[in-house]
């Protein structure tokens, strides 16, 4: 009798354990696969990214770590362009749909909830990105392989080593200078 009541007790202690475990491995896993801190861009630099990207209509731009997704939300409105959105922070995700969905763009804008490393570009007409240099490097590859000619690579603040930005501009926002590097495919290399 005592042995059945030692062995419940003890799937007891590992049923109330199980799910703190499972946060901690998730936690974890995101503190991996994460390439930057959210860190949003200023609107002023979000219009002037889409304007240097001299996106047309219907043409798809994703942006790899979307944040709360204004990159997209501002590409669709104004360019009448399609999005999609890839981001690791599940809490990011949610809210990101749920504005979407308030601003009815849910037919414009794919919201992808995983790591930007193995997003599909195959049908990225422009890539917005906000991460690191170190995170550009080691995304390079992926750009260079999966990326159509004529394709354009916009990165808020961080070059992408090895790369010749076709276009450089630098934008007064949130009490500083930011600077955007516009790319084309197949880039120009150093
Ligand atoms: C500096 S913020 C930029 C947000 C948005 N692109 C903007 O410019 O406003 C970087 C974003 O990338 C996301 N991120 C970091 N590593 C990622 C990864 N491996 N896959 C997807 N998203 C990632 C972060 O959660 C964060 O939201």
């Amino acid at each position: 009798m005592t042995s059945v009541r030692s062995v419940g007790g003890l799937l007891l202690l590992a049923a109330l354990a199980w799910p703190a475990s499972w946060q901690l491995h998730k936690i974890r896993q995101f503190r991996q696969q994460s390439l930057a801190p959210f860190v949003p861009s200023p609107h002023a630099v979000v219009e002037k990214m889409l304007e240097a990207a001299a996106i047309k209509p219907g043409e798809t731009v994703y942006d790899l770590g979307c944040g709360d997704g204004r990159i997209l939300i501002t590409a669709v409105r104004k360019y009448r362009a399609r999005g999609v959105c890839v981001e690791l922070s599940p809490d990011l995700v949610r809210k990101t749909r749920e504005e979407i969905r308030r601003l009815g763009l849910e037919d414009r804008i794919q919201v992808i909830e995983g790591n930007l490393l193995d997003a599909d570009l195959r049908q990225a007409d422009v890539v917005t990105l906000y991460l690191l240099t170190s995170s550009n490097e080691i995304l390079k590859p992926k750009l260079e392989s999966s990326l159509r000619r004529g394709a354009r690579v916009v990165s808020h603040d961080f070059i992408i080593p090895g790369w010749e930005a076709v276009r450089v501009e630098k934008v007064q926002a949130s009490g500083r200078t930011h600077t955007i590097y516009v790319y084309t495919m197949p880039p120009k290399k150093h």
